[in-house]
């Protein structure tokens, strides 16, 4: 999934102090959709059964931080990480985004989470890493990006 050499790169990055800058206007590259286009009338359907409460947005974060290790490309304030050597063109979606946020249905993120965005370093974690209310906390967590 991900490699040692690119934990070691992840890892001098963030030594480095190579932080992002947030709040910018998207890429219009990050607002094309990334689910396939037979998949995503059925998968913006899909609903997230777990409200938005700060009990389940701790869970998700939990999550973030743990064991599905989101926040080594994602961050811990969301912004992905903008200088992974490697990931050029590709890179980890920022959170705080609010013009992809606004064009992702939930049902959506929870596609990519469980097959991952084909040709990127964002790989599947359903049902190897996450069950599926656990992604869905998750998702809680992304969202929560966007305040
Ligand atoms: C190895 C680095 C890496 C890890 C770990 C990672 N991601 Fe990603 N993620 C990426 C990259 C790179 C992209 C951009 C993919 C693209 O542009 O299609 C991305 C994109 C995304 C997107 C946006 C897809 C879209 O529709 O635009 C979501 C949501 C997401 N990641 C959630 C997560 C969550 C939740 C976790 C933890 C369960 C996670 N990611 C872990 C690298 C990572």
């Amino acid at each position: 999934m991900i490699g040692t050499k690119m934990r070691l790169w992840i890892f001098f990055a963030l030594c480095l102090g190579f932080w992002p800058r947030g709040g910018e206007a998207a890429d219009p590259e990050v607002l094309k959709p990334r689910v396939p286009a037979e998949q995503i009338e059925e998968a913006r359907t899909w609903v997230n059964p777990f409200p938005s409460t700060h009990e389940n947005i701790a869970k998700g974060k939990a999550i973030f931080h743990g064991k599905a290790f989101c926040v080594t490309c994602h961050g811990k304030d969301g912004k992905g990480l903008q200088n992974i050597p490697g990931l050029r063109g590709k890179l980890p979606r920022n959170f705080t985004d609010k013009s992809w946020q606004k064009v992702r249905a939930d049902g959506e993120l929870l596609w990519i989470l469980k097959n991952g965005s084909p040709g990127t370093a964002m790989a599947p974690f359903i049902p190897l890493v996450l069950t599926e209310e656990e992604a869905w906390h998750v998702v809680l967590y992304v969202r929560s990006f966007e305040k």
